[in-house]
C-alpha cells in the first residue's frame, strides 16, 4: 500500500507542465451537428463496430488489391451523426462537408459529392483505404491545397474515394488523430504516413502551436445546427470556463494509438466506483459514452436502468422515477473531477424518434463497450460526452486537455 503522499506525487507527475496554449487563434471554423440515421443499424451497433475496428487495428487494413476484393461483402451501414466542417480542396477550392474525426487520421473526400480536380490536384499514384468498422472508403491518394477557414495548406495528402459506404450526407472525413493511424493506409507505399492537416499546417509554419481545440455543444434541435467550433493552432477561450487540465496520452495499448488517456469514473455524492483508473479513448467520431461491460453493469445497478439495452435503439433506458433520482457521474482525469450531470446522461427526448425509439422512454447516452475492464480500451468518451467539455488535442506534445464549458451543466430536456 502506497502512503497517501506518494499517490499525490504520482498524480502531480502525471500532469504535464506548461502546455502551449494560444488563445483566440484566428483559425476557428464553425461546425454543424447533424443526425441522419438511415438503414438498419442503431447508433449503439455502429459505435461497437467502430470499437472492434479500433481494437483489432483494422482501421488501416486491408490495403490495395486485398481491400478491393473484400469491400464488396462489407456490411452496408448508413449513418451520419456527426460534427461536420466545411473544408475546401483545390484551387480554386471546392467545398466539402467532412466529419471531424479525432479517431482516424486520413482526410478524404468524394463520398457524396464527386471530387473536383483542379490545377493544384496531384495524383500520387497510390491507392488509399480506411476501414472504420461503421464504414469504409477506398480510393486514389492525391495531394492538394486544403482550405480550412483562413488556413490554406498546400501539398496536403487527401484521399479521393472511388467507393465508400456509411457516409450518406457527408463527403468524407477530416481525420485529425495521431499520424501513425495513417500507416498502412496507402498502397503500395504502405509504410508511408500521411501527415494530417494539423501536422502540415504546423510544419509549414501556418500555425504556431501543433494542436487543435474542439468545442461541441448539446442541443435539443434535430435539424442540422451550427453549434461547434474547431480551432487550429490554439484554443478559443470564449468556449470554455474553467482551467484546462492536460494529461499525457496513455501508454496502454491499444488506447495509446488514438487520443487515449487514463481516467476513472465514480457515481453520485457517495463516490461509488464505476470504473477504476484505466485507459480509453476520446473520440469525436463515436456517438455514445461507451464503458467496459463490468462498469456498465455497476452503472445500471447504481442508477436503476434497464438491465438490457432496448431492442429498437440498442440503448439502455431508465424509468422516469429513477431518472428523477439520478445523480452525477464524475470523471477523474489528471486529478481533476469533471461532473457529468443527470441531464447529460440521457438523450434529449426530441431525438427519441430519430434514434428509433418512442417518445415516452428515457434513453441513456452510456453504452457497453463490449468487453470487461483490462482490455486496454475500456471507455470511449464520444460526442455525447464532448458536448459537455472543451477538448484540446495537443498533437505536438502528445497530450489531451479538458475544461468545463458554459454547457457543462446545461439542461437540454
Ligand atoms: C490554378 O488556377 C487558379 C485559377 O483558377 C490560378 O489562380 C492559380 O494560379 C493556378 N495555379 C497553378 C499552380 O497553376
Ligand atoms: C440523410 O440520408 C439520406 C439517405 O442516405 C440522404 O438521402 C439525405 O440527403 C441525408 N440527409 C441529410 C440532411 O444529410
Ligand atoms: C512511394 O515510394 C517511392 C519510393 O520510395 C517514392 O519515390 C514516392 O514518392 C512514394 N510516394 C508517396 C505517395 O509517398
Ligand atoms: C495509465 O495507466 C497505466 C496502467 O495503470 C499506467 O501504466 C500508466 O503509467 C498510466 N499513465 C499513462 C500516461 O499512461
Ligand atoms: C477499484 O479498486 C479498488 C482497490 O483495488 C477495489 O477495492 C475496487 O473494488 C475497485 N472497483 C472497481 C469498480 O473495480
Ligand atoms: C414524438 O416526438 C416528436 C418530436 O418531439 C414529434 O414530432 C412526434 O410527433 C411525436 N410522436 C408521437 C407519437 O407523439
Amino acid at each position: 500500500m502506497f502512503p497517501a503522499v506518494s499517490l499525490v506525487l504520482l498524480c502531480a507527475l502525471a500532469v504535464v507542465a506548461n502546455p502551449i496554449t494560444v488563445n483566440n487563434s484566428p483559425i476557428s471554423i464553425p461546425i454543424v451537428k447533424r443526425l441522419n440515421l438511415t438503414g438498419e443499424s442503431t447508433i449503439a451497433a455502429l459505435d461497437r463496430a467502430r470499437v472492434r475496428s479500433m481494437r483489432s487495428g483494422t482501421f488501416a487494413r486491408p490495403t490495395g488489391a486485398k481491400a478491393a476484393a473484400s469491400v464488396f461483402n462489407f456490411p452496408v451501414i448508413n449513418e451520419v451523426f456527426g460534427y461536420i466542417a466545411t473544408v475546401g480542396v483545390g484551387t480554386p477550392p471546392t467545398d466539402y462537408s467532412l466529419i471531424i474525426d479525432t479517431g482516424s487520421s486520413n482526410t478524404w473526400v468524394g463520398a457524396s459529392q464527386a471530387f473536383q480536380e483542379t490545377n493544384s490536384s496531384v495524383d500520387t499514384g497510390q491507392t488509399v483505404s480506411v476501414f472504420y468498422g461503421s464504414g469504409f472508403f477506398l480510393g486514389e491518394q492525391f495531394t492538394d491545397t486544403v482550405t480550412i477557414g483562413s488556413l490554406v495548406i498546400p501539398n496536403q495528402g487527401i484521399g479521393v474515394a472511388i467507393i465508400s459506404e456509411g457516409f450518406s450526407g457527408a463527403d468524407g472525413i477530416l481525420g485529425i488523430g495521431p499520424v501513425d493511424l495513417t500507416e498502412e493506409t496507402l498502397f503500395p507505399n504502405d509504410t508511408t504516413t500521411v501527415p494530417t492537416v494539423t501536422d502540415n499546417a504546423f510544419s509549414q509554419g501556418l500555425i504556431s502551436a501543433h494542436e487543435v481545440g474542439i468545442s461541441f455543444e448539446p442541443t435539443s434541435t434535430t435539424d442540422p445546427f451550427t453549434n461547434g467550433e474547431l480551432t487550429f493552432g490554439g484554443i478559443d477561450s470564449r468556449k470554455f470556463t474553467g482551467p484546462i487540465t492536460f494529461v499525457p496520452i496513455t501508454t496502454t495499448s491499444p488506447a495509446s494509438e488514438f487520443v487515449g488517456i487514463n481516467q476513472s469514473i465514480t457515481y453520485g455524492t457517495a463516490g461509488a466506483s464505476i470504473l477504476n483508473s484505466t485507459a480509453g479513448v476520446i473520440d469525436t467520431g463515436t456517438t455514445l459514452l461507451l464503458i467496459a461491460t463490468d462498469a456498465m453493469d455497476r452503472y445500471v445497478d447504481a442508477v436503476g436502468a434497464s438491465s438490457e439495452p432496448d431492442e429498437a435503439t440498442g440503448l439502455f433506458t431508465i424509468p422516469a422515477e429513477n431518472f428523477a433520482n439520478l445523480e452525477s457521474l464524475f470523471f477523474n482525469i489528471g486529478g481533476t473531477s469533471f461532473e457529468f450531470t443527470p441531464n447529460a446522461q440521457i438523450w434529449p427526448r426530441v431525438f427519441n424518434t430519430l434514434l428509433g425509439g418512442n417518445n415516452d422512454t428515457i434513453y441513456l447516452v452510456t453504452g457497453d463497450i463490449g468487453s470487461d475492464t483490462g482490455s486496454g480500451l475500456d471507455f470511449i468518451n464520444g460526442m455525447v460526452w464532448l458536448q459537455r467539455f472543451y477538448f484540446v488535442y495537443d498533437t505536438g506534445s502528445s497530450q489531451a486537455g479538458f475544461a468545463t464549458t458554459y454547457f457543462t451543466d446545461t439542461t437540454t430536456n
